[in-house]
Formats: structure tokens, sequence, C-alpha cells
């Protein structure tokens, strides 16, 4: 939801009133900030323009959790066990933390080295600094959960060279990390801003909306088998803050097309879509890579109808026509784990609300 609040402590130029050796003339007119190549004061985060990128700041605090609060216990047991787990659900969970273990810090970098200093909204800005330690929280539950289980650390976290279907999709991300973290980079013409755009459509909606959903499908469907329960509660927590970050990702999407209506042109949408084509097809691959015979009750056909169903919501968050008319979602359940107003965990391995204030809205 866009949120223009130009009324909010917008300060007037007049320096009729101002006290001797006090200049104001310089002073952030909310009107004229900007997402990206904003001239106004990156570090006077009011008067507020973008105040939704504010909200959902306040609303991701409400979220913090830490991965050391979930208790393992029953995952030991259950990974220890020799009849605990089949070999196909085992393999499901290394393959699944193959990816995550590093796309979380890609996350990171792309935000850090990338993507905020691109980005001229401090209300905006105070987001990604909240999302980059989120970014930190997740690499750390990933790293808790390998290190509780007592996986081959060697062999997880480097799945992401060594492992076909998640080198694939990193491959396919990298170029767009890359260009935004280039230190040559800048933006301010019509290439280098659709560029920047073309980076953070891929970040948000195709790595944080799409590419991290077979996988948190994949530990919630073995929570609802009340196995791996502390894992899964730690991608419950996990897929509610990018479920934020890909919802403030649309937002800074729409926000830029808005301020720059000549950046979304009929070829530009025309190179997004075929990226979402992509990525589709590389997630459907990891899908069957990491489940060959099917797994859980979840099968490749469900998953390649989830896929659809979730890039045809991404396309139209942002003003896409949706790739694949007509497919619904086969895993209905998957949005009462996104749906904050539950405020407890799904898994009642424990009761404890983190959201502490502030109503959150998801679409
Ligand atoms: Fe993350
Ligand atoms: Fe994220």
């Amino acid at each position: 939801m866009l949120n223009f609040d130009d009324d909010i402590a917008t300060p007037q130029h007049s320096s009729d009133a101002a006290p001797a050796g006090v200049n104001t003339s310089n002073r952030v007119r909310a009107a004229d900030k900007r997402v990206i190549n904003g001239t106004t004061d990156v570090n006077q985060l009011v008067p507020f323009k973008h105040k939704w990128a504010w909200e959902k700041y306040l609303a991701q605090c409400a979220n913090h959790w830490m991965p050391q609060e979930v208790n393992m216990q029953r995952d030991i047991e259950l990974w220890k066990s020799p009849n605990g787990l089949t070999e196909d659900e085992r393999r499901l969970v290394k393959r699944n933390l193959g990816f995550f273990v590093t796309a979380d810090s890609l996350a990171a970098n792309n935000i850090v080295l990338g993507t905020y200093r691109q980005i001229t909204s401090p209300e905006c800005r105070q987001f990604l600094l909240r999302q980059a330690f989120d970014e930190a929280i997740h690499t750390h539950a990933y790293q808790y959960i390998v290190e509780s289980l007592g996986l081959d650390e060697g062999e997880v976290f480097n799945a992401y060279q060594e492992v076909a279907s998640i080198r694939d999709k990193d491959e396919f991300l990298i170029p767009f990390i890359d260009v935004l973290t280039d230190p040559k980079f800048k933006s301010g013409t019509l290439e280098t801003d659709q560029t920047l755009l073309r980076s953070i459509i891929v970040f948000a909606c195709i790595m944080e909306g799409l590419f991290f959903y077979v996988g948190f499908v994949q530990i919630l469907a073995l929570g609802r088998q009340n196995k791996m329960t502390g894992a899964a509660e730690q991608y419950q927590y996990i897929l509610r803050d990018e479920s934020m970050h890909c919802n403030f990702g649309i937002d800074l999407i729409n926000t830029i097309k808005q301020e720059n209506p000549e950046l979304w042109t009929e070829t530009f949408k025309a190179e997004i879509t075929e990226l979402f084509k992509k990525a589709v097809d590389l997630e459907y691959a990891y899908a069957e890579d990491t489940m060959p015979r099917g797994v859980l009750g979840l099968n490749a056909s469900q998953f390649k109808e989830y896929l659809r169903f979730i890039a045809n919501r991404r396309m139209q968050q942002i003003g896409l026509d949706q790739l694949f008319p007509g497919v619904t979602n086969p895993f209905p359940w998957m949005s009462e784990m996104i749906d904050l107003k539950k405020e407890k965990n799904f898994f009642e391995t424990r009761v404890t609300e983190y959201q502490t204030g502030g109503a959150l809205s998801w679409d």
C-alpha cells in the first residue's frame, strides 16, 4: 500500500522566525524525497514521505526473534534415531539447508553492498537496515540447525558450489547482485535506472518471493507431520520475515515505478516476464532434485502448480500480466503459516508471541 504523507511535518521555507545563526533555507521537504536518485539529505528521516516503509520497519521490529530461543531437542533426537526419518527425508533436509545456508548471506550482501547505497529515501533505508539484520538472523538460524543436527558442515555449506540445482539458482541471481555491488555502478540514466529496478525485482520478487518457497514448503510440511518441529518453527519465523521483505520490495518497486514512470517500458516488462519464466523452471528443477521420488505426500506436479501460483501473484503485485492464468494454490495451508494474525507458533512447541506491537496487514 503506497502512502505519501506529505502533510506530516513538512517544514516551511520561510526564514522569518529563524533565530540568529540558524539558516532554514535548506530544509528537506517531503515532496522532494525520492526512492532513487533523490537529492534530499538521506540523514534526515523526517519529514516522512514513504511512510509505508517506516511502518514496515516498525512491524518488522515487532517480529523480532532469535534462533537459539527455539528448542531443537526433539529434532536432534529424531535425526539421531536410525528410523526417525527416511533417507528421502534426510536428503531433503540436507539439500534444503544446502540452499539456505548461503542464500541469506547473498541477500545480506546484496542489501548492504548493493541496494542500500542506491536508495535515497531514509525511511526505506531504515527498513533495509532492519532487513539486513533479519538476514543475519536467518543465516544464524540455518547454521544453528546444521550445528544442532551435527550435519557435515563441509557438505552443507559447499552445496551452493557443488549441487547443480542449487548452483543454477545462485548463478541466475548473482549477476543481478554483482551489478549493484560494483562500486562503479551509478544510477541516474534510463539504462542504469532500469538495471537498478531489474535487480530490485529479481531480488524481492524472484529470490525472496519465489526461490525460497519450495524450501519453506518442504520444512513446514515436515513440521505438519510432527517431524523436525524445531527447524519448522524457525522456518515459520523466517517465512514471516521473508514475506515482509517481499512486501516491502513490492512497495519499493511500485513507488519507483510511480516516481519514474518512464522506466516501465513494454520491452522492460517483457524482459521481466522472461525472468519469471526462467525462475519458475529453476525452482522446479530444485524441487525435483530435492524430492526425486516425491516425499511427505508432496509431489512434483503440486510444486509446479504452486510455483506458477506464486509467480502469478508476484507479477500481479508489480503490475505485470500473469504468466499462468487459472492456476490455484495446491498448498492452502501455507497461507496460514504466513498469516500473522495467528500470532502464535503453528507447531505449538512454544506459545510465546513474538509480535509485541503494531497490527500487520498482509496480502
Ligand atoms: Fe532471509
Ligand atoms: Fe529476506
